[in-house]
């Protein structure tokens, strides 16, 4: 049925105008990479794990089209009731939302064609255990395709919190704590040790990195993107007593090698993985 001809979506609705305003900027160039390269077929089902407000799972599921039944899940709350209106506003059927942690997936063996995760697998508390999942409900042709940012994430930033730390004579204090945050982040080589030891292989890799430009140190550090997903772990790795101290200079730091480099540049170094049973 040709719906497209009646269909209307309307862009003077407030709905459809926050639909529009879709995709997170921070997820855009990794969802960029996803969508380039993730195989296309004539698929049954397909699942996208830590959909979050509905990336890449409503996209996806257009592109595939209506006889393919697709699943997104989350265990954000606010984020899958976003993702519900998104669906709603759309006007989209063949899409279930589950609420839940994709450690346990209520699926049978052997029924998924395609499964995505964009910017998921870094988040996740267990991907080892999520990755089995996947391989599990995943059919023997189905392809398990995610990206993630990598180690490397903001490195002019680091440069000058190691140097800061060192300036204030904290180095030692905050080398344990500090090297962990660091490496938190994985490497191509563990992300690959990762993947590969839930069962998949590797069909294809792709790494790639992006920039992002801020006037200065200062502006960065209130940039919103950094107050929801980044600054946590930068505030708790001080005791009350170090982390005004050290925020002070950092920030002065920050922005005395913005104004030598003309802005402060940010690299984020990022990785499309293809995988196979
Ligand atoms: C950086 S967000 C990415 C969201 C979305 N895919 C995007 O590209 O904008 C990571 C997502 O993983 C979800 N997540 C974290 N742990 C999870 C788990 N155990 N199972 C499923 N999703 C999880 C988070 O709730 C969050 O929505």
């Amino acid at each position: 049925m040709r719906t497209y001809l009646t269909k209307i979506l309307d862009w003077q609705t407030d709905d459809v105008a926050n639909q529009y305003d879709e995709l997170p900027l921070w997820s855009s160039p990794f969802g960029i990479l996803l969508l380039d390269n993730f195989p296309l077929g004539n698929y049954e089902q397909y699942l996208d794990i830590g959909c979050g407000t509905g990336f890449p799972l409503i996209d996806i599921s257009q592109r595939l089209g209506s006889q393919c039944k697709a699943y997104g899940m989350d265990p954000w709350h606010a984020a899958i009731n976003r993702a519900r209106t998104k669906i709603e506003t759309i006007g989209l059927t063949n899409i279930e939302l589950l609420e839940n942690d994709a450690s346990i997936l209520p699926f049978q063996n052997e029924s998924f064609d395609l499964v995505t995760s964009n910017l998921g697998i870094n988040n996740f508390e267990n991907p080892l255990a999520i990755l089995k999942e996947c391989y599990r409900i995943m059919k023997p042709s189905a392809s398990f395709c995610a990206t993630t940012n990598l180690n490397g994430t903001f490195q002019e930033f680091y440069d000058v919190f190691e140097k800061t730390l060192t300036d204030i004579g904290l180095a030692n204090k905050y080398e344990s704590k500090y090297s962990a945050h660091v490496n938190h982040r994985g490497t191509i080589s563990s992300m690959r040790e990762l993947i590969e030891k839930s069962g998949f292989r590797i069909a294809k890799q792709i790494e790639s990195s992006y920039q992002m430009r801020f006037l200065n140190g200062s502006t960065f550090l209130n940039y919103s993107v950094v107050i929801v997903g980044f600054i946590h772990p930068w505030r708790n790795m001080f005791d009350e007593g170090d982390r005004q101290i050290f925020f002070e200079r950092f920030e002065n730091n920050l922005n005395e090698y913005s104004e030598l480099k003309g802005e402060l540049k940010l690299t984020i170094p990022m990785a499309y993985f293809e995988c196979r049973k």
